[in-house]
C-alpha cells in the first residue's frame, strides 16, 4: 500500500510509503487524495502527513513527465488538502524537494527534522515548480526571496528554512512523535487552517523593471535556459493575478515546459547520472572495500584538487610530493583554494579549517602505508608513473587501491608495474578536481570486481558522477576531444577566426569555447604532448600547426597574457588578437589551404558531428558502457550544456539518419578517414533504428 490512513487519537496520520524516495507517482497521489477524503469525514482534530523510508517526498515522479499525466493531477490533490477544515500539519525528514514540498506548501503547517532539507530543484530538470510553488512561495518568503530560490534550485537546510519562514518549527529527536506533539497543540490551542494562497505578498520594490532586471541577470547566468525565465514569468503573475488564475498560469507554464525539448535532455541527464555508476555484469552482492584513509601522490594541479575532493566529504589525505618545497607550494595552493571559497560566503571559516585539517603533507612513501587508496597524480609521462607504482608496490598494505589519475596513458601498462595488477584503477578526475563532477573509472585489464564497486561506491561519496571507461587513448572523454579540437584548429586555418568558432560553440550552449579553452588551460601542455608522439601518432600537421606556432612564439595562452586572444593583464579580459589572424593565414599558406569564409553553421555541424561519430566508435569497442554514459561524460566534464542532454542524446535528436547524413557527407568532401561514420553508427541509420534499439538489444 502506496498510502495509508490511521488515527491516533485525535490525530488523523497520512502515511506515504513509496521507495526509495516517495516520488508523487499516480498511485501515491490517488491514495492521498482518499485519505484527505476520509480524514475530511471524519472525527479527527488535525491532520499530520509523513513518509517511511529515508525521505519525505523528493518531488513528482520523473520518469512520468512528457506522457498525459493521470488524475488526480498534483494541484487537485494539493488543493484538497488546502482546503481541509482542520489543521494539517506536513512532517518533513530527509529532503522534501519540487512536488513533495509543493505538497508540504499546500498543508497549513510544516515541521522538519533538523537534518532536513527542502527545495524547488525544478529548474534543474527544465521545468518549473507546476503545483503550486510559483505561487505559494512568493506569498510566504517575498518576491526577492522565492526568485533566488526557485531560478537557483538549491536544497535549503531546515535552519536556513526556518528563517527563510518556509517552514514553522525544526525537530529534534524523532520526527513522528514531535509532528504528532506539534500537531496537538495546534489543537489544543484551537488554532485553525492557515491557508498560504489566503495571504497577500509583502509589499516590496518588485515592479515591472524589476523582473526585467533579474531577468537580464539570469541572462547571463543561465545563458540558454528557458526555465529561469519561465519561473520568473510565474512569479509575476503571483503578484499581477488571483491566486487561482495565477495557478492556472502556472500549471499551463508548467506543461509546456514539461514538453520541451530542453526538459527531455536534462531529464535523460538526470537518469543518466544515475544509470553511470551502475557496472554492467557486476555481481550485486561485492563487497565494497572500505575506504577511510585515502594518499595523493603529486601536489599539482590535480593532486591538490583530488585532496580537496576527499577532505569535502570528510575523508583524511595524506599528500606526497617530491621534496618540501614543492608540497608546501601544493599545501599554500590548496589554503589559498579554501579561502577564496570562504571569501565568496559559500563556506564558513571553520568548515573550511575542518576539511583543511584532514589534509596532511609528506615526502615520505612510508607514511602511505596505511592508505586504504593511493591516487597518483605525477607528471603524465609513462616512467615517472612506472617508478611511483613500483614504489607504491613496496609500501602499500595488502588490499590497498592504487588508482592513477593519467589523462591518456594505458593503465594496463602501468598496473604491470606492480606485482598486484588487480589492485590498480584509473580514476581520471577533471580539472579543477575539487569542482568537476566527472570521475571516469578506467577498468584495465586485470583490475578486480570489488575494486571496481569500491571506486563507483567512492565517487558517489565525494559527489561526483564515476563512469565506467576501458582503456583506449584517452578513455572516453579526452579521445572525443581530440576529435572536437582537430576541428577547431581546422576551421581556423580554413578560415574561421578565434571569435567566430568560440562565439558558434558558446551560443549553442558550451561552457566556453575550444580556443578560449587552450589559452586557459595552456597551450604548452598539448605542445609537449604532441612532442612525444611521433609524426605519425601527431596526425595532420594542419590540425596542430597554428597551435605549435603561437607556443614556439612564447604565447601560451592566459599565462603569458596571449594565446589565441589577447588578455588584460588586470581585468583578464579577452580581446581579438590580430597577430594571430597572421599566424593564421602563414600556417594555411605554408600547407596550401586557401582560406574561406565558413558559415556558422558548419562550424557547428563539424564540432559535434566530430564527437558524435567517436562517440559511436567509443560505444561499438565498448569502451563506454551506454550511450547516456557518453552524455554524462560531456556534460560533467567538458561543459557540454546539460540541456541540450550530451552529444549522443542530441544526436538521437537529430535523427540517426540526419547525423550519418551530415558525417557521410563530411567524409565524402574530405576524403579523410576520420570522417568514414562509425559503422554502429551506419547499421543504426539503415537499419532505421535507434540508440534506445541498440541498447535494448545488448540488455
Ligand atoms: N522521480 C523518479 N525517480 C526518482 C526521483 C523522482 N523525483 N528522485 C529520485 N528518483 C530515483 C533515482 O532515479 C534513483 O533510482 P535508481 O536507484 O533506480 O537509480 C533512486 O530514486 C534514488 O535516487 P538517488 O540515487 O538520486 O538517491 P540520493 O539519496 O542520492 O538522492 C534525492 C535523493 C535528493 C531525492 C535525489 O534523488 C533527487 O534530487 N531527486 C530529484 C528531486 C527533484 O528534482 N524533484 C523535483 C521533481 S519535478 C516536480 O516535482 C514537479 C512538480 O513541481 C510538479
Ligand atoms: P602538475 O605538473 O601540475 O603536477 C604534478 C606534480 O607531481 C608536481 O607537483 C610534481 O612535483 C609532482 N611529482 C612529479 N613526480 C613525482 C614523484 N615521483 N613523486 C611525487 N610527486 C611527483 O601536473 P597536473 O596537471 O596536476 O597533472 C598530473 C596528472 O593528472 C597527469 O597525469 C595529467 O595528465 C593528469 N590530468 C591533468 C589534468 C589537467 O587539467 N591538468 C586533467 C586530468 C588529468
Amino acid at each position: 500500500m502506496l498510502v495509508s490512513y490511521h488515527r491516533v487519537n485525535e490525530l488523523g496520520v497520512i502515511t506515504i510509503d513509496n521507495p526509495p524516495v516517495n516520488a508523487l507517482s499516480y498511485g501515491v497521489r490517488k491514495g492521498i487524495l482518499e485519505a484527505i477524503t476520509t480524514a475530511h469525514a471524519d472525527d479527527s482534530k488535525a491532520v499530520v502527513i509523513l513518509c517511511e523510508g529515508r525521505t519525505f517526498i523528493a518531488g513528482s515522479d520523473i520518469s512520468e513527465f512528457g506522457k498525459p499525466i493521470a488524475e488526480p493531477s498534483l494541484p487537485q490533490v494539493n488543493a484538497a488538502i488546502e482546503a481541509l477544515a482542520k489543521p494539517v500539519v506536513a512532517a518533513i525528514h530527509g529532503t522534501a524537494l519540487g512536488g513533495g514540498f509543493e505538497l508540504a506548501l499546500s498543508c497549513h503547517y510544516r515541521c522538519a527534522l533538523e537534518s532536513a532539507f527542502v527545495g524547488l530543484p525544478e529548474v534543474t530538470l527544465g521545468l518549473l515548480p507546476g503545483a503550486g510553488g510559483t505561487q505559494r512561495v512568493p506569498r510566504l518568503i517575498g518576491v526577492q526571496a522565492a526568485l533566488d530560490m526557485m531560478t537557483g534550485g538549491q536544497k535549503i537546510a531546515a535552519s536556513k528554512a526556518l528563517k527563510l519562514g518556509l517552514i514553522d518549527r525544526v525537530l529534534s529527536g524523532s520526527m513522528k512523535d514531535g509532528a504528532l506533539a506539534y500537531a496537538r497543540e495546534l489543537v489544543a490551542s484551537g488554532t485553525g487552517p492557515r491557508r498560504i494562497r489566503d495571504m497577500s505578498i509583502a509589499p516590496e520594490s518588485f515592479a515591472g523593471e524589476a523582473f526585467d532586471a533579474y531577468r537580464n541577470r539570469l541572462n547571463q547566468r543561465k545563458r540558454g535556459q528557458e526555465s529561469p525565465q519561465k519561473i520568473v514569468d510565474c512569479v509575476e503573475a503571483a503578484i499581477t493575478m488571483p491566486f487561482d488564475e495565477g495557478l492556472a498560469y502556472e500549471r499551463s507554464s508548467f506543461i509546456e515546459r514539461s514538453q520541451s525539448e530542453q526538459s527531455a535532455a536534462l531529464r535523460h541527464i538526470f537518469f543518466a547520472e544515475r544509470q553511470a555508476p551502475k557496472v554492467l555484469g557486476l555481481d550485486k552482492n561485492i563487497t565494497p572495500r572500505s575506504i577511510d584513509q585515502v594518499a595523493v601522490i603529486g601536489a599539482g594541479t590535480m593532486g591538490g584538487g583530488i585532496a580537496m575532493s576527499f577532505a569535502n566529504a570528510g575523508i583524511p589525505v595524506t599528500l606526497l610530493e617530491l621534496n618540501q618545497g614543492g608540497l608546501d607550494a601544493g599545501l599554500a595552493l590548496i589554503s589559498q583554494n579554501y579561502s577564496v571559497t570562504v571569501g565568496k560566503g559559500k563556506l564558513s571559516e571553520e568548515e573550511a579549517a575542518t576539511r583543511q585539517a584532514l589534509i596532511s603533507g609528506t615526502t615520505d612513501y612510508a607514511a602511505l602505508a596505511s592508505a586504504d587508496l593511493v591516487i597518483e597524480a605525477v607528471f603524465e609521462s609513462m616512467d615517472v608513473k612506472k617508478q611511483v607504482f613500483g614504489r607504491l608496490d613496496e609500501v602499500c598494505k595488502a588490499g590497498a587501491i592504487l588508482a592513477s589519475n593519467t589523462s591518456y596513458l594505458d593503465v594496463y601498462e602501468i598496473a604491470a608495474a606492480t606485482t598486484r595488477p588487480l589492485d590498480v584503477v584509473g580514476l581520471h578526475f577533471f580539472s579543477p578536481a575539487n569542482v568537476m563532477r566527472l570521475l571516469e573509472v578506467v577498468r584495465a585489464e586485470q583490475t578486480a570486481d570489488d575494486v571496481v564497486a569500491t571506486v563507483m561506491r567512492l565517487g558517489k561519496r565525494i559527489g561526483k558522477v564515476p563512469v565506467l571507461a576501458g582503456v583506449c587513448f584517452g578513455f572516453i572523454g579526452n579521445r572525443m576531444l581530440r576529435q572536437y579540437a582537430r576541428e577547431a584548429q581546422l576551421c581556423m586555418i580554413e578560415g574561421a577566426e578565434p571569435g567566430q568558432i568560440d562565439g558558434v560553440l558558446t551560443r549553442f550552449g558550451m561552457a566556453m569555447g575550444p580556443l578560449a579553452v587552450g589559452d586557459l588551460a595552456g597551450l604548452d601542455i598539448g605542445y609537449k604532448s604532441r612532442q612525444a608522439l611521433t609524426a605519425e601518432q601527431r596526425g595532420d600537421p594542419r590540425s596542430y600547426a597554428i597551435a605549435d606556432t603561437l607556443v614556439e612564439m612564447g604565447r601560451l595562452g592566459q599565462k603569458t597574457g596571449a594565446g589565441y586572444y589577447r588578455y588584460d593583464s588586470h581585468t583578464r579580459a579577452r580581446s581579438a588578437n590580430p597577430d594571430v589572424l597572421a599566424v593564421i593565414k602563414a600556417e594555411a599558406e605554408k600547407y596550401g589551404v586557401s582560406r574561406r569564409a565558413l558559415s556558422d553553421e558548419e562550424i557547428l555541424n563539424r564540432h559535434l558531428m566530430a564527437l558524435i561519430n567517436e562517440g559511436f566508435r567509443i560505444l561499438e569497442e565498448g569502451i563506454a558502457q551506454r550511450p547516456s554514459d557518453i552524455d554524462a561524460v560531456y556534460v560533467h566534464g567538458y561543459g557540454f550544456p546539460a540541456y541540450r542532454g550530451g552529444p549522443m542524446f542530441y544526436a538521437s535528436r537529430l535523427g540517426l539518419d540526419k547525423v550519418y547524413g551530415c558525417i557521410d557527407d563530411l567524409y565524402k568532401r574530405t576524403g579523410e578517414a576520420y570522417w568514414k561514420p562509425a559503422p554502429l553508427l551506419a547499421k543504426l541509420a539503415e537499419n532505421n533504428q535507434s540508440l534506445e534499439d541498440w541498447v535494448a538489444s545488448n540488455d
